[in-house]
């Protein structure tokens, strides 16, 4: 880094285009730790700011760019740190996206307002809102510090705050919920005996649906939750049925376990919940459905028992 630094300073004839760069290369470098996928220029901001040659600087910002990039994967090959931090998991985050698009944003009727738990760093939301012309608003929370710090320069970088705001406090502490058309989540669905695991903000209780039972709990019309085959589904398809939903529409992929999920105690707290026959997984994937909740007498069908049959099925 310093050597950087000094590159920069003798090799630029203005004083300030190093402290430009530099504050560029520390702004954007968290959130390419995280999500380098979205690591692309912010041309609008570097010609806002410089007044020189915009393809003289161009030059330079990719050269630094490269150094990012290559920092970021050498952060994340060889520390810990930055998982335990923020949640990271781009296969999830972008299923979660994916549902997001073909379960409630392209369909005929897109909700105008939707709540969000839990934003993380805030890129499924953006990379929606980037591929679909949805054109309501969409408030998030996001009780983890880093995480939302991310999510708001990632909001701002993309011109999307207009439309997508994400707030640093619970979910659960705001009234938001009762106005809005609609409840998306990717919850926390860990689960352990208790909350000391290397995120505790992914722990989802004893059986890891704890969240997603709570949030369909709030009488929201709609609700898109992202549900575990290892989190004792069964449980959670039971419990939307006792509190008037139907599974209006779902897809499911199969995930790897990850990070998390292969903690020793969180991977013994599935074991355990596989002999009770409250966790479906192989040796090589579990189940992740994205499902769309509609109160019962709002949704045309209720797929329950197909979701039922597919999500227990390893
Ligand atoms: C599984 S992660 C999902 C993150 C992101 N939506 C994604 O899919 O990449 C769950 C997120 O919920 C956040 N969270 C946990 N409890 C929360 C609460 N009470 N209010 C708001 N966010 C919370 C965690 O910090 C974490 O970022």
């Amino acid at each position: 880094m310093r050597g950087l630094c000094l590159y920069l300073t003798n090799n630029f004839p203005d004083r300030n285009q190093p402290i430009v760069l530099i504050e560029l290369f520390l702004g954007s470098a968290i959130g390419n730790i995280w999500a380098f996928s979205f690591a692309a220029p912010p041309k609008d901001r570097l010609k806002k700011n410089l007044n020189n040659s915009f393809d003289g600087w161009l030059n330079y910002y990719l050269l630094v760019n490269l150094y990012k990039v290559n920092l970021a994967t050498y952060f994340m090959l060889t520390s810990s740190f930055p998982l335990k931090q923020v949640f990271h998991c781009p296969e999830e985050s972008d299923f979660y996206a994916h549902s997001l698009e073909s379960l409630v944003l392209n369909t005929s009727d897109s909700p105008r307002s939707i709540v969000e738990f839990g934003s993380g760093e805030g890129s499924p939301v953006i990379k929606s809102l980037l591929r679909t012309s949805f054109e309501g608003k969409i408030e998030g929370f996001e009780l983890n510090n880093v995480a939302w710090k991310i999510a708001k320069a990632q909001i701002d970088e993309y011109g999307l705050s207009e439309q997508y705001i994400v707030r640093n406090c619970s979910f659960f502490d705001s009234p938001a919920y009762k106005q809005a058309d609609c409840l998306i989540s990717n919850p926390p669905y860990l689960p352990a005996a208790d909350d000391k695991i290397y995120q505790p903000l992914l722990h989802g209780g004893t059986d890891g649906s704890g969240i997603a039972k709570k949030l369909l709990s709030l009488g929201c019309e709609k609700v898109l939750l992202m549900v575990s085959s290892y989190s004792h589904p069964a449980g959670l398809i039971n419990y939307a049925a006792d509190r008037g939903y139907a599974v209006a529409n779902f897809e499911i992929a199969p995930l790897t376990f990850g990070y998390y999920s292969s903690e020793p105690k969180v991977k013994n707290a599935i074991d355990l919940l596989r002999k009770k026959g409250m966790a479906f997984y192989s040796q090589n994937i579990y189940l992740l459905a994205g499902v769309l909740f509609k109160q019962q007498q709002k949704s045309q069908r209720d797929l329950s028992g197909e979701l039922m049959q597919l999500i227990t099925a390893l």
